[in-house]
């Protein structure tokens, strides 16, 4: 559009004459419906406002590259992911509890969604700054998503429904022991890692299939805020993260990322000690060892805020020929909603947004619906199969088949026996430093402070579960009794301490 000739129009370009008195009867009299300016420009403006993302409301956006340094060709066939392709790429990062109003610098996990302009079409990776999740069905996504935002009483963020809600989940420890630490108040999004979370595969080109995670290590260097430091920040400025990323680029201080991949073979994912597919376990690092595969960086700031980072819609069902998905339960759930919000949320032709729209030509019959931008097609086939030869369905980028097997259940991934929620969130407090272990129990300890006292013996006694160093620590910091905590660990039966426990 051109804004140069400073004219005002209204919405289909015609002269407006007056933007500042309304139309009225008399000097003193009311407002003319005649007025149709002044009802267009207050029309537009009850409708301005989408619909928030349910979660990951607050965010903020960036355009960069992806640079791919090495040779991963073993494991896939991507053409984004061969050594030497640069792809364009837009990221949006965002927390996940707040609304769209606030504050950047809380303590809560970070998203990051990068949306990948492939010559394949576009890959978009949907993670976290974090290696796992909270949980690992998705029945339980929404119910953890009541627990942190508004108590439907109160209207206001509830502790005592956050810690209710990931103590009777256990799966949830180890993200829980991740968001209480040094790294639940990152003090920007540049000084944070990048995670895929989930088990994705790759194939390549001779329709091999590997197991593999992504990993984005930072090259700023890991910062975080403290407590007390995130409140003097939120104080005075309530868009930090944003902020940081804005005048990074404006000064030429381009954010960077090392991408690293874990892998792991199918013969080794069937002997795996634990579900490797279960999103709420790390790859142990000695085991997968992190392979290197390129740089991310990120250096153009969006030209509007609404347009490029309010409007971006990203879906982890976007994936790209030797990129697939997994048995991970968690992501077969998120391949149907993200689509499914973003039809609700922008409409169904929502990647004809410009920051949606792929680099390559898109040909998938799919034809009008409200907000069709492009010609719709015009006159091509309107079917499929068509004697046209139009537009025929790509049999060479089919992944290799997967075998599954197993009755039809509704299974309790705490029945299989190999199932340790613990070990993990064990793991991380063993090899914390003490700096970092006592930051680890004072936050905690203030986090949970206004929390029933039942439901701080249940976190500690899975603290203790974990690492009894750490069981014996948070419940000194607590307050608590140890003899009780030491008492509900034993047996070591997570549905026994729930029993012991509830109000
Ligand atoms: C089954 C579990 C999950 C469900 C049902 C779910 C659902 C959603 C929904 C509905 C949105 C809003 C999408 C939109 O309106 O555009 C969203 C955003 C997001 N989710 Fe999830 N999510 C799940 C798990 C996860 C996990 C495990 C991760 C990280 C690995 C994640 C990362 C994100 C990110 C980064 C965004 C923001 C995307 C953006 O910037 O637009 N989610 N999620």
């Amino acid at each position: 559009m051109d804004t140069k000739a400073k004219k005002l129009t209204n919405e289909v370009g015609a002269p407006v004459a007056e933007n500042e008195h309304s139309l009225t009867a008399g000097p003193r009299g009311p407002v003319m419906m005649q007025d149709v300016w002044l009802m267009e420009k207050l029309a537009h403006f009850d409708r301005e406002v989408i619909p928030e993302r349910r979660m990951h409301a607050k965010g903020w956006g960036a355009y960069g590259t992806f640079e791919c340094t090495e040779d991963i060709s073993a494991f896939t066939k991507a053409k984004v992911l061969q050594k030497g392709t640069k792809t364009d790429l837009f990221v949006r990062f965002s927390t996940v509890a707040g609304e769209r109003g606030a504050a950047d610098a809380e303590r809560d996990i970070r998203g990051v969604a990068i949306k990948f302009y492939t010559e394949e079409g576009n890959w978009d990776l949907v993670g976290n700054n974090t290696p796992t999740f909270f949980l690992r069905d998705v029945h339980n996504f929404p119910d953890l998503n009541r627990a942190v935002k508004r108590d439907p009483q109160t209207g206001m963020r509830s502790a005592q429904n956050n810690w209710d809600f990931w103590t009777l989940l256990p799966e949830t420890f180890h993200q829980t022991t991740v968001v209480m630490s040094d790294r639940g108040i990152p003090a920007s999004f540049r000084h944070m890692n990048l995670y895929g979370e989930h088990t994705f595969s790759f194939y390549n080109k001779d329709n091999e299939r590997f197991w593999c995670k992504f990993h984005f290590i930072t090259q700023q260097g890991i910062k975080n805020l403290t407590d007390e430091e995130a409140g003097a920040l939120i104080a005075k400025d309530r868009e930090s993260h944003g902020r940081d990323l804005y005048e990074s680029i404006v000064k030429g201080e381009y954010p960077r990322w090392t991408m690293y991949v874990q892998i792991m073979t199918e013969e080794q994912a069937r002997n795996h000690y634990e579900n490797p597919f279960d999103i709420t376990k790390i790859w142990r690092h000695k085991e997968f060892p992190l392979q290197k595969v390129g740089v991310l960086e990120l250096n153009r700031n969006p030209e509007n805020y609404f347009a490029e980072v309010e409007q971006s819609a990203f879906t982890p069902a976007h994936v790209v020929p030797g990129i697939g998905f997994s048995p991970d339960k968690f992501l077969q759930g998120r391949l149907f909603v993200y689509g499914d919000a973003q039809r609700y949320r922008l409409g169904i032709n929502y990647n004809q947004i410009p920051v949606n729209r792929p680099k390559v030509e898109v040909h998938d019959y799919h034809r009008d619906g409200l907000m069709r931008t492009d010609g719709n097609y015009g006159g091509a086939p309107a079917y499929s199969p068509n004697s046209m030869g139009d537009w025929a369905a790509q049999p060479d980028v089919m992944e290799p088949p997967l075998d599954l097997s197993g009755a039809m259940y509704a299974y309790d991934p705490q029945d299989d026996p190999t199932d340790d929620c613990f070990r993990a969130g064990g793991d991380l407090w063993r090899v914390l430093k003490e700096d970092k272990r006592e930051l680890l129990i004072g936050n905690t300890a203030r986090n949970i402070a206004s929390v029933m006292e039942n439901i701080k013996y249940r976190h500690a006694v899975h603290c203790y579960w974990a690492d009894e160093e750490y069981g014996i620590r948070i419940t000194e910091a607590m307050g608590l009794d140890l003899n009780r905590v030491l008492e509900l660990a034993e047996p070591h039966s997570h549905e026994k301490l729930i029993q012991a426990t509830l109000n």
